[in-house]
């Protein structure tokens, strides 16, 4: 992979140049100029019309954006990412989460190995336990079917599985999916005070199996088990997912119930492998296997598609020129559908976890703003909660706007609205309200002129706040393969130009450090060994 400062590169100094000049265009302008433009701007690409025409570039902008993604290397880097080269190189590993869903007769290979047998053996162990847990053949102790199972993992070993089983809930079979993550004992008891044990499948999900919230919320969860099941059957409800056999092996779980992850493949990108083993439980695998083909076309998709419509290269790009040119700081996401109301959460862990770096490849501090901050919530909730700030805020906030053609439950008078809305909101962002609209509406509600007067300034709108919407046909499986994998490449290519490293989190580090000193000395009274705030604050709640 290349490592060039951005900043440095012909492309960036041209951009600026270009900034400089069209900052002042409208995008309402910009449409007004241009007829063709939502048709230039537009990628329609399998079920999936994505358009970026309400972005605020032109021709000229795009074709910028795409010299600095070759002068940054971005084609040589994505084969490096899809070839099995240690991209990942502060922890010297490949980032292979595509081998996961590549065809099996691929040759997808690491320290020289094809990785593809392995990752078909997973896939067929994953295939064998959910249909059997699902049919009933797999039962529990006292010979009672599974009802109920609990995802215990945290980070990427949570956040995929929740917000894939919320997701794809129109899919879903008669399990009930709990998800338990956090160490607060609130979150563990409340989640299991119902729970029948005899009827519960645990699948503790730790990639490192060191994790301490994890650790804890099985352990915890194991001794509440035994309370009423004898010992040796924790092995008929417990199964672990993790790269540390020999960790799950000493916490008590049978060899034959472990199933393997592997270095290549990060926590937060690692909803295809085993980590989703509570998705293909609760929607069957049938469902779990669309979803990772729907990442896989997504993945062609990127690796073959000329830049120009290419969608995770232009989202990537564009976010780049919003974060370092319009210098905006946050992106939001804001799905039109009920189901992804976890999307938001889980790119948030994808997209700061990944590209919340300010060192570069070289081992500098750079000198240039890099991963945007990402939330969101779902439409049309969203709109009576913080869209006042999107509209008439000082900032600057692209949102994506991601909705479906039909609904699931087809009811057409709601979904129809529901995509009013979707419509309605990108409309406004970009064409505001001017001052002569604000004079006539008023007026026509019979206000004097005083009275417009004072009330025109809070009802102006300027409009010009960019969005791209996704319009796919449904909300499937597969689709959200896509769109989950879109998202994915859209972090790789921000990475590539950043000139950082996308796939380690040594900044999770300290704050865990620390934490494991803090129990310590919680433990032993010592609370005098900290700045006065956390003494003080220690010293308060021991009492
Ligand atoms: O938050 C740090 C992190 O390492 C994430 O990257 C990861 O997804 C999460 O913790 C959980 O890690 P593990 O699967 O090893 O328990």
């Amino acid at each position: 992979m290349k490592n060039i400062n951005p900043t440095k590169t012909e492309a960036w100094k041209k951009l600026e140049a270009h900034y400089n000049e069209t900052k002042d265009q409208s995008l309402k302008s910009l449409f007004e100029n241009d007829s063709e433009r939502a048709a230039k701007f537009t990628t329609k690409w399998e079920d999936f019309y994505v358009d970026f025409s309400k972005n605020k570039i032109t021709e000229e902008t795009k074709s910028l954006l795409i010299d600095l993604a070759n002068e940054c290397g971005l084609k040589e880097a994505m084969d490096a990412y899809f070839g099995g080269e240690a991209i990942n190189k502060t922890e010297g590993r490949p980032v292979l989460h595509t081998a996961l869903r590549a065809s099996k007769n691929a040759d997808i290979k690491v320290d020289g190995e094809n990785v593809m047998n392995e990752v078909e053996e997973v896939k067929a162990k994953i295939k064998a336990f959910s249909s059997e847990v699902i049919q009933g053949i797999t039962k529990g102790y006292t010979g009672r079917n599974f009802t109920d199972i609990v995802n215990i993992g945290i980070g990427g070993s949570d956040l995929g599985p929740v917000m894939v089983t919320e997701a794809l809930e129109f899919y879903k079979n008669h399990l009930n999916v709990h998800f338990v993550s956090n160490v607060d004992g609130d979150h563990v008891h409340e989640t299991i005070k119902d729970l029948n044990p005899e009827t519960t499948l645990f699948v503790i999900v730790s990639k490192s199996f060191t994790t301490q919230e994890t650790l804890t919320n099985a352990t915890t969860i194991r001794n509440w088990f035994m309370k009423t099941a004898p010992e040796d059957e924790v092995s008929k409800h417990f199964i672990a997912v993790s790269s540390n056999v020999a960790k799950v092996k000493e916490f008590g779980i049978d060899e034959n119930n472990i199933f393997p992850m592997w270095d290549w493949v990060g926590g937060r990108f690692s909803l295809w492998s085993a980590v989703g083993l509570s998705i293909s439980l609760a929607i069957g695998y049938p469902n779990f296997d669309a979803l990772l083909s729907g990442a896989q076309k997504m993945d062609e998709h990127f690796k073959e598609t000329a830049f120009e419509n290419n969608i995770p290269v232009l989202a990537g790009l564009l976010s780049v020129w919003y974060n370092n040119f319009y210098k905006a700081e946050s992106e939001a996401v804001i799905p039109y559908s009920q189901y992804l109301h976890r999307l938001p959460a889980y790119l948030q862990q994808a997209v700061m976890e990944s590209n919340g770096k300010s060192t570069d490849r070289n081992g500098d501090k750079v000198d240039y703003q890099t991963g945007a901050i990402i939330w969101g919530e779902p439409g049309t909730n969203s709109q009576h909660a913080f869209f006042q700030l999107i509209h008439q805020g000082t900032k600057l906030i692209p949102a994506d706007f991601i909705g479906y053609k039909v609904s699931l439950f087809d009811d057409k008078d709601h979904h129809y609205k529901l995509m009013a809305n979707f419509f309605a909101q990108t409309e406004a962002l970009l064409q505001g309200k001017t001052e002569d609209e604000v004079r006539e509406e008023l007026s026509s509600k019979g206000m004097s002129e005083d009275e417009i007067k004072e009330l025109l300034p809070f009802k102006l709108f300027d409009g010009d706040k960019p969005t791209t919407s996704f319009l796919i046909d449904k909300l499937t499986p597969e689709s959200l393969g896509k769109l989950v994998a879109m998202y994915e490449h859209k972090i790789f290519v921000q990475g590539v130009i950043w000139n950082i490293f996308s796939y380690d989190q040594w900044g999770v580090e300290l704050g865990k450090q620390l934490a494991s000193t803090i129990l310590n000395d919680m433990d032993s009274k010592a609370i005098e060994n900290h700045d006065s705030s956390t003494s003080s604050l220690l010293k308060v709640f021991l009492g």
